[in-house]
C-alpha cells in the first residue's frame, strides 16, 4: 500500500492512476490502424487477425507482455474490436477460486475475448481449470467423492484468451505454452511517442507546436501513459501561464517545476543512479541493496526505475549486479573515473 501511494506520487510512474481511468479510455485507439508504434507487434497481430477472420475462426490465444503503460490493455480492446467480438475483462488476482473462473468460462460466447490482466497472478487451482479450457475448450468437473466420484466434461464455445503481464518470467510454463501467439511490447521510439502526443493533443484540443510536442515526447520515458500524463500537466501550466499555447519553452518550464529532467528522470531515478555511483563506486551492486539504500521496494526499482535506465543505457545488468555506465555519469555531470576492477586470476 505504501509502495502504491509512493508510486502514484511520481508523475512519471507508468502505472495507471485513479483519475486517469476515464481519460485513458477516451484517448485509447480503437483500431489497429490508430495504434502507433510497436510495428512488429502491429504487423504480426494484423496478419493473425486477418487470416483468422478469413477462415471464420476464433482467434488463437494471445499473450502480451512488457513494462506498464505501453499499450497492452489497449491492444486487448483493439483485438476484440478487430474481431468484431465482445470482450470480457478480468485479472489474475480478481479470480480467487476455481469456481469463479468456471462461472466466467461457462458464460462466454463464441469468439468472445476474455482479457486476463496480470495473468501471472492466477492461483494454481484456477490455472488448472484454464488449461483444458484454452486447449480443448472444455471444463472438467468432478462430481461426488471417493469411489463413486466421476468426472464430467462440459464443452465450451471457442473463445480467445488475451493475457497481459509485466512479468513474463513469473508465468508458469504450462500456461505460457497455451498461448498460440506471444508478443512483447517495448518502449516507444521518439517519433512514435511524438505521434501519440500529437494525436492526443488534437483530441484534447490543446494548442501545441512541433517543438513542444518533441519536448514532451523526449521526457515521456518511451511510455505513452507517461507522455500523455505529461501532456496534461503541461497543458495546465500553459493554460495558467502561457495563454494555453504549448511551445518547447513552455513545456520545459512546466516539466522543470514538476522535476522531470531532460531525459524524463525523476528524483527516485536520480537517487538510484547517485547511490550506485557514489555509495558503490559505480557498481556492481545488487538490486536489493540499491532498493534498501534509497528506501524503496525492490519491486518498484525493478518494474519502474530499472527498465527505463537500462533502455537509456544508463545502467548495465551484470551477473554480479547493476553497474552505472559512462552515460549515467555524464547525465548527472559527474566525472567518469572507474576504479580498476581487480582482475580475477
Ligand atoms: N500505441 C499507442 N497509441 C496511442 N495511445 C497509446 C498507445 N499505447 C498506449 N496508449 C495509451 O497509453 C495509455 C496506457 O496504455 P495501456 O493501458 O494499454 O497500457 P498497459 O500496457 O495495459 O499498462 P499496464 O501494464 O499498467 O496495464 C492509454 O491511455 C492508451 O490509450
Ligand atoms: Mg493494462
Amino acid at each position: 500500500m505504501y509502495n502504491r501511494l509512493r508510486m502514484n506520487d511520481r508523475i512519471t510512474s507508468p502505472q495507471l492512476q485513479e483519475e486517469e481511468v476515464v481519460l485513458d479510455r477516451a484517448l485509447r485507439p480503437q483500431r489497429l490502424v490508430d495504434f502507433t508504434g510497436q510495428d512488429r507487434v502491429r504487423e504480426n497481430l494484423g496478419i493473425l487477425i486477418e487470416a483468422t477472420k478469413q477462415r471464420g475462426e476464433a482467434l488463437d490465444h494471445v499473450l502480451l507482455h512488457g513494462p506498464p503503460g505501453l499499450g497492452k490493455t489497449c491492444l486487448a480492446h483493439i483485438i476484440a474490436n478487430e474481431m468484431d467480438a465482445p470482450i470480457r475483462i478480468t485479472s489474475g488476482p480478481a479470480i480467487e477460486r476455481a469456481g469463479d473462473l468456471a462461472a466466467i468460462l461457462s458464460n462466454l460466447r463464441e469468439k468472445e475475448v476474455l482479457f486476463i490482466d496480470e495473468v501471472h497472478r492466477l492461483g494454481r487451482a484456477v490455472e488448472e481449470i484454464l488449461y483444458p479450457a484454452m486447449e480443448d475448450f472444455a471444463l472438467d468437473f468432478v462430481i461426488g467423492k471417493g469411489p463413486s466420484a466421476r468426472s464430467i466434461r462440459l464443452k465450451l464455445p471457442r473463445f480467445t484468451v488475451v493475457g497481459a503481464t509485466t512479468r513474463l518470467a513469473l508465468l508458469t510454463a504450462p500456461l505460457r505454452t497455451r498461448f498460440g501467439a506471444i508478443f512483447r511490447v517495448d518502449f516507444y521510439d521518439h517519433e512514435a511517442l511524438e505521434a501519440i502526443v500529437r494525436r492526443a493533443a488534437g483530441m484534447l484540443q490543446v494548442e501545441i507546436d512541433d517543438a513542444g510536442t518533441a519536448e514532451i515526447a523526449r521526457r515521456g520515458r518511451g511510455t505513452p501513459r507517461v507522455a500523455l500524463r505529461l501532456l496534461r500537466r503541461v497543458r495546465d501550466y500553459a493554460q495558467v501561464r502561457a495563454n494555453g499555447h504549448i511551445t518547447a519553452e513552455v513545456a520545459e518550464e512546466a516539466l522543470e517545476i514538476l522535476e522531470v529532467d531532460a531525459r524524463g528522470l525523476e528524483d527516485l531515478d536520480r537517487r538510484v543512479l547517485h547511490t550506485i555511483i557514489e555509495k558503490f563506486d559505480g557498481g556492481p551492486v545488487g538490486l536489493d541493496t540499491v532498493a534498501a539504500s534509497v528506501s524503496e521496494e525492490p519491486d518498484t526499482i525493478m518494474d519502474v526505475v530499472e527498465p527505463y535506465l537500462l533502455q537509456l543505457g544508463f545502467i548495465d545488468r551484470t551477473p554480479r549486479g547493476r553497474v552505472a555506465t559512462a552515460r549515467a555519469y555524464e547525465h548527472l555531470d559527474i566525472p567518469y573515473q572507474r576504479a580498476e576492477q581487480p582482475k580475477l586470476l
